[in-house]
């Protein structure tokens, strides 16, 4: 279907804030990929983001027939994490490949839905893990998989921000909450770095008085993995912005900051710590959207299976629903031991050059993210 010099054409669904600061300047700088479309429920965008982008605009009413036009490729779903399967689900049996926002779905059941889907016409599935294209990220994983710090004991993290009740996050119960928005990161980067999963899991949160979310707005977690190892992460939307991640190895130690984020100025570093020395590793900030994009474009080009794909988000979807259980119970809730057949590849991480993002005074229509 495809040959070298083709490039994947994506419709953007959703124009909110991800797709406009960052996804849809991002693809610019790929080589083997095109924005042709967007959907879209807003008409000002419909009108002005779309001709800003020089695509044609489609309603979700019209999500079908777009789907079934012969006019893309391939879609980047990035509208609020409860219509993930909504719009994931038609798509792949329309045979359109998806390239979908984390987490993956708001359930379990969604996230197998999802899957099935993907299984009926062979289109190809990814969750857009954008760090497993970094090239920091990736080194800290193979170097860690690799025993650089000994063997791995622990992992502890923190990613925190102020998040406005007005956003879809903030009024959409525990699904839009910051377990399965942020702590999906921490989350994703430790099964990636330890290279397994998690055998049971114990959350305790809090409700900030003065704040209006419908959730627990601050979360701490404690995971056990098989061997000797555990990790803890705490997130929230209630507090001054925070980010780090310490893995702790019986050689060495790393701490990671920034380790999270993305933009022109995220240049993700990481201090490397034995008995008698310290290494600073930094690594210039590269483009996290495009080189997602990239990648996936070059797996659909070439027929091969991405690295992130629906097993990886259902994995840390069977966690984020874990995490629900022990907030609602008080328990510990046990998963049953189970191993990922894909790792993260040295040669995923990719270099592209960060994309200029808009402010959010330029963005059309959002509703700010940051409290
Ligand atoms: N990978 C990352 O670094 C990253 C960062 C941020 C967010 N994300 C993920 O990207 C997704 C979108 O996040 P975002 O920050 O862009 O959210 P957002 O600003 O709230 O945008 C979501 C967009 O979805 C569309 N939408 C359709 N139905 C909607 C409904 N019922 N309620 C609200 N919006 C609706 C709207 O676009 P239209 O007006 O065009 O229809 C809206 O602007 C989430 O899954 C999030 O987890 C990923």
């Amino acid at each position: 279907m495809f040959n070298q010099t083709k490039k994947v054409r994506y419709a953007v669904v959703g124009g909110g804030q991800i797709s406009q600061q960052a996804f849809m300047p991002g693809v610019a700088r790929t080589n083997n990929s095109e924005l042709v479309a967007l959907v879209t429920g807003d008409p000002v965008k419909a009108d002005k983001l779309a001709s800003q982008y020089g695509i044609k605009a489609w309603s979700y009413d019209q999500y079908e027939e777009l789907l079934r036009s012969g006019e893309i490729d391939a879609v980047y779903i990035a509208t609020p994490n409860f219509l993930h399967m909504k719009h994931a689900v038609p798509a792949l049996e329309a045979g359109i490949h998806v390239l979908l926002e984390k987490p993956m779905a708001t359930s379990v059941a969604e996230a197998e839905q999802i899957l099935a889907a993907q299984n009926t016409r062979g289109a190809k599935l990814m969750i857009a893990y954008r760090l497993h294209h970094e090239p920091g990220t990736v080194e800290m994983v193979t170097r860690a998989r690799g025993n650089a710090f000994g063997e791995l004991r622990s992992f502890s993290s923190i990613f925190a921000q102020n998040v406005a009740e007005a956003n879809s996050r903030g009024h959409n119960g525990y699904w839009g909450g910051p377990v399965p928005d942020m702590g999906t990161y921490p989350l994703n980067a430790v099964r990636n770095l330890f290279g397994q999963e998690p055998v049971a899991v114990h959350a305790v949160g809090t409700k900030t008085s003065n704040r209006g979310f419908n959730f627990h707005d601050t979360v701490a977690v404690t995971l056990r993995f098989p061997g000797e190892r555990v990790a803890q992460f705490t997130v929230s939307y209630a507090t001054a912005s925070s980010e780090f991640f310490e893995l702790v190895g019986t050689k060495a130690s790393i701490h990671a900051a920034p380790c999270f984020n993305f933009g022109p100025k995220n240049d993700i570093t990481y201090v490397e710590k034995t008995n008698d020395d310290s290494k600073t590793h930094s690594f210039d900030a590269v483009e996290q959207f495009g080189n997602e994009t990239q990648y996936f474009s070059d797996c659909i080009l070439n027929d091969r299976h991405p690295e992130a794909d629906g097993e990886e988000g259902w994995l840390d979807m069977r966690v984020l629903a874990a995490i629900e259980r022990s907030l609602d119970t008080g328990e510990t809730v046990q998963l049953e031991p189970v191993t990922r057949s894909r790792h993260i590849d040295p040669d995923q991480a990719l270099t592209l050059k960060p994309a200029k993002q808009p402010s959010e005074d330029e963005m059309i229509s959002i509703v700010p993210q940051a409290a």
